[in-house]
Parts: structure tokens; sequence; C-alpha cells
């Protein structure tokens, strides 16, 4: 009877609590359970697709499963897919084009939005010609090659008057969300140091890689946007080694591990440690440290009831996830949703033109300095710095 004292009144005497604002899945739930897109549900984006491989796949099928999209075209050189996919998805009433025949697409007045996800160097011509043909554009990182294609890519959406949206899913993770807001909110203080893991997995095919314009432009962009994206801030000197410890890498003169380091306006020192193949899983892990405390994003385990596990070896937990498609899963629905409201005029475009171009730059001068092994001075312009 120790505990009697603590009885309550009947939870349905009291208000009804509200979910965690943590519980990102469940609020999703009670919008769809709300039914809430309301007034405007028959307005749609009407679609088409370049590229169904990794990414693409991730992307086609969250458009398909989007109520405010709808998918009119998949431009796809891989024409023996294309009974599958029908097949798979459901695909009665899509046109299939191979990329020779994409000018249909260009030229169809009633497709809205372009999603490009096909290899980093047809980017540039799709996007423009979607661009001129006043289509919004989604396009998976990194826009072009270098800062002068991606520079064409902006100047054909400012002419055109129509949105041209980079890829960078990570800013769309809850967990990269929360850690940002709460350094926005000042809760370690300044921010002294700022660490990235970013450790892909399984190894991308050395046929990708060959096309992909390297480890600083494909994957070291997601790192230096998503640093810079939580600073504020664009750093003045970097410093950074790198390595080909994989053979067939080193012969396509790339490199598979890369350790950065920045110094920020401010004071706040950032270190980037990427390589091409963790071979535990996808190891996604940031923390920013500052006189007030720490904040951390830890990778997350898909398999949560099985807590820790001991045998003779010690103690086991269950594995992380084991790649992008299932680690930002969410993140890149709510880019497309993003890219939906972008298109319907519902909010501004949060990855700005300005951003992606100081990414690529950072990007460029990384490899600079790897290549070079000098540590480098960054000069910006006024108009580059964030706002
Ligand atoms: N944001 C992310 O997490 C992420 C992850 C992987 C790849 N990417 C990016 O996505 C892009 C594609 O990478 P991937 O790994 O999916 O490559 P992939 O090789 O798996 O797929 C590319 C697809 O594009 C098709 N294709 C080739 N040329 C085409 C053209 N001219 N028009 C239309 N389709 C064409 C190919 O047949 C293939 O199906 C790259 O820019 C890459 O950097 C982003």
């Amino acid at each position: 009877m120790a505990t009697i004292k603590f009885k309550e009144p009947s939870p349905y005497s009291k208000p009804k609590p509200r979910p965690p604002t943590e519980d990102y899945l469940y609020k999703i739930f009670e919008d769809d359970w709300s039914l809430k897109s309301g007034a405007d549900a028959d307005i749609i984006v009407r679609a088409a697709i370049f590229g169904v491989g990794r990414a693409g796949t991730i992307h086609l099928a969250n458009i398909i499963h989007n109520p405010r999209m709808k998918l009119m075209y998949i431009v796809d050189d891989v024409e023996a897919n294309w009974p599958k996919m029908k097949k798979h998805y459901r695909l009665n009433d899509v046109i299939f084009l191979n990329s020779k025949q994409a000018d249909k697409v260009f030229k169809d007045p009633n497709v809205d939005a372009v999603i490009v996800s096909s290899p980093t160097h047809t980017h540039e011509y799709i996007v423009t010609k979607a661009l001129e043909a006043r289509k919004a554009v989604f396009c998976e990182k990194p826009i072009a090659e270098n800062r002068e294609q991606t520079e064409k890519c902006f100047e054909a959406a400012r002419k055109a008057g129509r949105p041209l949206f980079t890829a960078f899913n990570r800013r769309f993770d809850p967990s990269y969300n929360a850690v940002r807001d709460r350094i926005r909110k000042g809760e370690v203080g300044h921010v002294h140091t700022i660490k990235i893991v970013s450790r892909d997995s399984p190894m991308p095919t050395i046929e990708y890689l060959k096309e992909s314009g390297g480890i600083f432009h494909d994957c070291m962009v997601h790192d230096i946007d998503m640093m810079t994206w939580i600073l504020g801030e664009y750093p003045i000197k970097v410093a950074v080694q790198a390595s080909a410890n994989v053979p067939e890498i080193k012969a396509i003169n790339d490199f598979d591990t890369v350790v950065a380091t920045l110094k920020f306006p401010s004071g706040t020192l950032g270190m980037i440690d990427l390589s091409r193949n963790a071979c535990y899983g996808y190891d996604m892990r940031l923390e920013a440290f500052g006189p007030k405390g720490l904040v951390r994003a830890e990778n997350e385990q898909p398999i949560h009831c099985v807590e820790t596990m001991y045998n003779y070896n010690g103690p086991n937990t269950a594995p992380i996830w084991y790649s992008f498609p299932s680690r930002f899963r969410l993140a890149y629905q709510k880019e497309l949703d993003h890219f939906i409201d972008v298109v319907l005029g519902k909010c501004e475009m949060t990855v700005k033109p300005q951003e992606n171009l100081a990414v690529s730059k950072i990007a460029s001068i990384f490899e600079e300095s790897a290549r070079s092994g000098k540590m480098i001075d960054i000069p910006w312009y006024e108009d580059e710095l964030p706002k």
C-alpha cells in the first residue's frame, strides 16, 4: 500500500495530453487523420522524372505516393526495365521515354515540374532545357559538375522565373533539424567545434564513381551544406587531407577517405570525417560543442526492441541503418513535399541558389587543398555570404 497515496483521478477527467513535438511520425498521422489538404485538394503538380537508378527509385516511389503529385513521364535509358516498372508501380497511364525522346517532356505544356535524378554529367542539359520550357525543377545534388555550369542553371531559373530546387535531402531530416534548432536557440552557446562523421554504405559501384564528379562534389557537398546551414557562416580557412585506400578508386584519380578542417569567421572550428565505405552501415553523426554543452545527432537503429544482447563476446546492439534510402527515407519525402509547396507558391524555397554556389565553391577549394597539400584561405564577397 506504499504507493496508494499517489493514485490519480481518471485520465478521462484530465485534459488529453498532446504528443511530444519530437514524434514527427505522429504529426504526419494527425495531418492525414484530420484530412488537412482541404480546399486545394484538386491542385496537383504534374511531373516527369529523369533517371530511375538509386536516387530516382526513391523519388519515383515518393512521387507515386504523394497525393499532390501526378506522374506523367519516366525518362530513362534502361528500356528493359520499363515493363517491370509499369507492373511493380501500376503505371499504366505513365509515358516511358528514353533520353533521346526527352523533348516530348519539355514540349508538353501539361508538365509542371521535372525531377532530375540522372547521372550528374546529364544534369546541366536537362535542367536548362526544362527551365527554358518553364518547368519547375527538382534536381539531385550536385546541380552540375562545376560552379560555372551550376551558375548557368541558376541563371536559367532566374530568366524563366521558375524554381530550381537542390535536393540537399539531409536538411529535411528531423534529427538534423532538431540539432540545428537547438544550436540556433543557443543551447550550447557559441559553437566552439562542430564535427560531422559521414560514411557511406554500401560502397558505390566503380562505374558510378567514374561519372560522379569526384568525392568532393558528389559526397562532401552534403556535409559542407549541413555544417554551413547549421552555423550560418562560411569557412575562411580550410585544410584537407585525402587518401585513396581502394586501388580502383586510386586508378580513377579519386579519393575514398577525406578529413577536412575548417575555420569559420566567428572562431568556430569544423571537422568533417568522410568515407565512401563503412562496412557496418550508413554512419551519419554530427555534434556541436560549446561553453554551455554539447548537442549531438547519433546514428539510428531501426530495431529498437532488442536494446542490448549479451553473450560471451560482450554486449551487442541492433545494427544501424544500412544506407541512405532507409536512413533518410522521411527526409526524401519531406524534401519532395517542400518542393511541391514551392511550386504551388505556398512557401519560399529553403535551399537558396547562393547557398548551393557557396557549397560548390568550398567543395572545389577542399579538392584543391587535398591535391596540393596546402591550407587555403577562402575569400568571400558580400553577396555570397548567408543572409
Ligand atoms: N541525395 C542523395 O542521397 C543521393 C544519393 C545517390 C545519388 N544521388 C545523386 O543522384 C544522381 C543519380 O545517381 P544514382 O546513384 O541514382 O545513379 P544511377 O546510376 O543509379 O542511376 C542513374 C539513372 O539515370 C539513367 N540515365 C542516364 N542518362 C540519362 C539521361 N540522359 N536521361 C534520363 N535518365 C538517364 C540511367 O539509365 C540510370 O537508370 C547523381 O547526381 C547523384 O549525385 C543523390
